[in-house]
């Protein structure tokens, strides 16, 4: 059987690294990012994101992996707009870029392909200095929901909310006090539960 075309974009990241290699020999697999990825794709750009999904062509799934947001102690951050604000990263790079992706996404995907974003467990479960993540990692969940009520022909798209996953770096892990890691397979298992299980709208919490 043919082989469904899935790419990935963030694969060199901590999750997309573990999607990668569970995913290559079951989809035909195309990683997009900034370096060391099949296809250049800059989230931050939207002629970036256009361009690459061009020359990708039809897609049966995309999931996404990339996404940044700062970390910053409330008592440090000053109102501002969006130019200049802390909230900036990750309004516009991981909120902005996973919707303008999927968003592009709509015009290379079938009735049966499926998006796959990822959010994250602070506006769950609150961190000392994680309010831009919680604030977009909530807004990622609630935009994924939307977006589902007003695509009843396809794509499917869901979202995967992990909590604090296996392998991810020290100076990241000091930020998430008392949480238990999360084993890379069980994040694995949410992304096919998202991809292959038929829900819509969903978010996904590991
Ligand atoms: N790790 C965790 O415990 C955890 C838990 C919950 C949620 N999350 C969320 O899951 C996402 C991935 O986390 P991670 O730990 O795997 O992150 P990571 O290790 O920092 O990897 C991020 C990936 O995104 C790529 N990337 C960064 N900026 C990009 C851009 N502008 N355009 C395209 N690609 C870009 C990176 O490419 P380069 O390597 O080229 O920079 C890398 O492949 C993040 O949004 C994070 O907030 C992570």
């Amino acid at each position: 059987m043919k082989k469904r075309k899935l790419l990935l974009v963030g694969s060199t990241g901590v999750i997309g690294a573990g999607l990668k290699a569970a995913f290559v020999s079951s989809y035909e697999l195309i990683t997009g990012g900034i370096d060391h990825e099949d296809i250049y794709m800059d989230l931050s750009s939207v002629d970036s994101i256009k361009s690459a999904l061009k020359e990708i062509g039809t897609i049966d799934a995309l999931v996404c992996t990339a996404g940044q947001a700062n970390f910053r102690p409330l008592a440090s951050i000053d109102a501002a707009g969006i130019d200049k604000s802390v909230y900036s990263l990750g309004l516009q790079n991981k909120l902005l870029g996973q919707v303008n992706l999927a968003l592009a996404a709509r015009a290379y995907t079938k009735t049966d392909s499926v998006i796959v974003l990822t959010s994250g467990t602070t506006n769950r479960t609150p961190i000392l200095g994680g309010s831009s993540l919680g604030m977009v990692n909530g807004a990622l969940d609630a935009w994924v929901k939307a977006a589902a009520t007003e695509l009843p022909n396809g794509p499917r798209i869901n979202c995967v909310s992990p909590s604090l996953v296996e392998g991810t770096p020290m100076q990241f892990v000091r930020a998430f006090p008392g949480f238990a890691v999360v084993p890379m397979h069980h994040v694995v298992l949410a992304y096919i539960r998202c991809l292959e299980s038929g829900i819509n709208g969903e978010t996904v919490v590991v």
